[in-house]
């Protein structure tokens, strides 16, 4: 069974809010995850490994830049994460085959923007928009760092490139933070199990 799941309570709709039972006590709730592995037939390591992450739920981030020609750039992100205060940095994994990779990379500069909940039209539509497109005006701006910034984010990191390797597909990138903005609002978006999910930290369950 899904550990992560146990603690997700499907709503109507794709969102998912926390819940502050385990999920065995519910009756009658759909599993957001397929069946136990062990009940499925032999899977190959890299569709296990798949099945695996989909428990992995993440916060949905839109990383945006701008090419040599001031349009901005940019892909739906997963694979972002805090890497220290001091000095304050984050730390992304790009796939090299993205096509923001050379802008960001050639910009030296990025926007980290945490999607909220209730953002998920948006995402899907920039999710399915071919690159040159996925910017709707209405949703972004300049920042004075020269970097976009979506208008809707509950927080925004600005970051410069700090160094970069590459892990086989992928080039890990840290950033260096140069300012952050952000809401009162804490709600966001998770992928998790293929879907976006909504989490509230009002929501959640308080562990002793
Ligand atoms: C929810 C979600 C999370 C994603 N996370 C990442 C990620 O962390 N790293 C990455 O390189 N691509 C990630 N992608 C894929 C990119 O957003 C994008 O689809 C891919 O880079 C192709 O973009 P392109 O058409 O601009 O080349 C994710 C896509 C989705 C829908």
């Amino acid at each position: 069974m899904c550990p992560f799941a146990a603690f997700f309570q499907r709503e109507a709709g794709p969102s998912l809010r926390l819940f502050d039972f385990p999920r065995k006590m519910l009756t009658g709730a759909p599993a957001p995850c397929p069946a136990d592995p062990e009940e499925e037939p032999a899977l190959s390591q890299v569709e296990d490994f798949r099945h695996a992450l989909r428990r992995l739920g993440a916060a949905v981030t839109i990383v945006a830049t701008l090419d040599r020609d001031g349009r901005p750039r940019g892909l739906m992100m997963t694979a972002v994460m805090s890497l220290s205060f001091e000095p304050p940095s984050m730390l992304l994994a790009i796939n090299r085959s993205a096509s923001a990779l050379p802008a960001l990379l050639e910009h030296g500069r990025f926007s980290i923007n945490l999607i909220g909940a209730g953002e998920e039209e948006a995402c899907r539509n920039f999710a399915a928009a071919d690159s040159e497109s996925r910017f709707q005006a209405d949703h972004w701006e300049e920042h004075p760092d020269r970097v976009p910034i979506y208008r809707n984010a509950t927080a925004t990191i600005i970051c410069d490139v700090g160094d970069v390797q590459t892990f086989g597909t992928h080039a890990i990138v840290r950033g260096l933070v140069r300012s952050t903005r952000y809401t009162h609002s804490t709600d966001c978006l998770v992928y998790l199990d293929g879907r976006f999910c909504r989490t509230a930290a009002g929501d959640a369950l308080q562990l002793p």
